[in-house]
């Protein structure tokens, strides 16, 4: 296995200084006439990312259930709450780290699951990968990935990474899935909840664009065994046909592009592969009944993605799993859905301390991990912004996204006179007077 380049990068466990470090290298290359090619601030990422992208891609990405009111909702939260700065309390000497699953992470930070990166840049989930491990930075694998995992992996040396499930109505690549996952030295497995059908979600629809219907973001399922060999099982005919024009044309290229292999396999398989996927990705009938199958089948520890009632989590409790993620998928699902920050609290409470209780969904900045914590996360899951940095400048990209969260994590957590990140607590936060 590869190991990943040297990693001067890498947040130490007690690097006392990744903020002013960042902040010294921007502006000294400032004072030779340089400024960062993936900007800090976030309005201008995006924006840069948006360029960077076609049409479609930044639907898929950027776009949202609905209206979009859970996206607004995720953000309103966040800035519902005010942090409250102490003074005089001799911040000098931080660290950042954090207990997880039984590692010691350097930042209470993990990046996303997010499907089909290749719609961002060409280095796509590989890319993300070594930007993670130069870092340390845990990478949760994506099951709708543009790379299949053990490539990612293989990038990654000994660097920390999970692997995010959607459970298919074929239970035997499920199992595939989770011994590859187990193989490949990932860590958890992290189910993801919300998602048992897609969102209704107008940007796409209205470009009437699926980037899977085109062979992207099923890499995990191409180089799968299982899934291989179920392409020569008989088929349902697809149950809406499309005319025979160039663009069915250039699907049907695109399709061909995608699947991996020799020019024979790709002819043999690459329609049937996007038919087979489209027919079995999704499972609506998931029930809290069939964790305990999950539950036989891997040794690695369960985390629930989704989760915003405490009673579900309670549940999640109940059934052995070994942590969640308190996620509305980044507004992608359910139109005017809870904001997470908003369930967060009840959520905490319902886990008393059993489990931990990770966030998602508009975390943009490092002001905004420190919210999360406050109100008793154990850590974060980064999303769009770093899909924005890998748009921008590819792995380097990815890599900037992640040590400016974390520096502005680090020099924000001392300007509130903390030192560590248990430090935080109902103390350090403010509900907004007019809220
Ligand atoms: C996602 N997300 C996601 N989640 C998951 O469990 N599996 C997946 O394959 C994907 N794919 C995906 C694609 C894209 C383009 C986006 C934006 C998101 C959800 C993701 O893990 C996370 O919950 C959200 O991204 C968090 O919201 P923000 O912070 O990105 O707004
Ligand atoms: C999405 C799926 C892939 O949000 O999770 O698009």
């Amino acid at each position: 296995m590869s190991m990943p380049e040297p990693t001067q990068h890498r947040f130490q466990g007690h690097n006392p200084e990744p903020g002013r470090s960042r902040q010294t290298e921007i502006f000294v290359a400032g004072a030779g006439g340089e400024s960062p090619q993936v900007p800090t601030d976030f309005a201008h990422l995006r924006t840069a990312a948006r360029e960077a992208m076609s049409v479609e891609a930044w639907a898929y990405v950027a776009g949202g259930a609905g209206m979009g009111a859970t996206m607004r909702a995720n953000r309103s939260a966040f800035d519902r709450w005010r942090l409250v700065p102490r003074v005089l309390r001799d911040a000098s000497d931080r660290d950042l780290s954090v207990e997880l699953l039984g590692r010691r992470l350097p930042a209470p930070l993990l990046l996303a699951p997010i499907g089909v990166l290749e719609l961002a840049h060409a280095g796509a989930d590989e890319a993300v990968a070594r930007a993670a491990a130069s870092l340390g930075i845990p990478m949760v694998f994506s099951n709708q990935a543009s790379v299949p995992m053990e490539r990612c992996a293989a990038a990654m040396g000994d660097s920390p990474r999970w692997f995010q499930l959607y459970w298919s109505e074929d239970n035997a690549l499920v199992e595939s899935f989770l011994h590859r996952a187990e193989a490949s030295g990932c860590e958890a497995i992290v189910l993801t909840l919300d998602t048992t059908m897609l969102g209704w979600r107008p940007q796409d629809l209205d470009l009437a664009y699926l980037p899977f219907l085109r062979g992207m973001g099923i890499a995990q399922y191409t180089s799968d065994p299982t899934f291989l060999a179920s392409l020569d099982e008989p088929m349902p005919a697809p149950a809406v046909k499309p005319p025979l024009t160039i663009a069915t044309l250039r699907t049907a290229a695109a399709q061909l592009r995608n699947f991996p292999g020799p020019w024979s396999a790709k002819r043999r398989f690459a329609r049937a592969a996007v038919q087979r996927f489209v027919a079995t990705y999704s499972r609506p009938s998931l029930a809290w009944s069939d964790l305990a199958w999950l539950r036989e089948k891997t040794r690695l520890p369960i985390v629930l993605k989704g989760i915003l009632h405490a009673d579900d989590a309670r549940r999640a409790i109940d059934a052995g799993m070994n942590g969640v993620v308190v996620s509305n998928h980044g507004g992608r699902q359910v139109d005017g859905s809870i904001a997470t920050l908003d369930a967060l609290p009840r959520i905490v409470e319902a886990i008393d301390g059993q489990l931990p209780v990770l966030v998602d969904s508009g975390i943009r900045g490092g002001a905004d991990v420190l919210k999360a914590l406050a109100l008793g996360a154990t850590a974060t899951l980064l999303g769009r912004p770093y899909v924005y940095g890998l748009a921008v400048a590819g792995e380097a990209g990815v890599r900037e996204v992640i040590r400016n969260v974390v520096a502005e994590m680090d020099l924000s957590l001392g300007l509130l006179g903390r030192t560590t990140v248990t430090d935080l607590g109902p103390d350090c936060l403010k509900k907004a007077p007019s809220a």
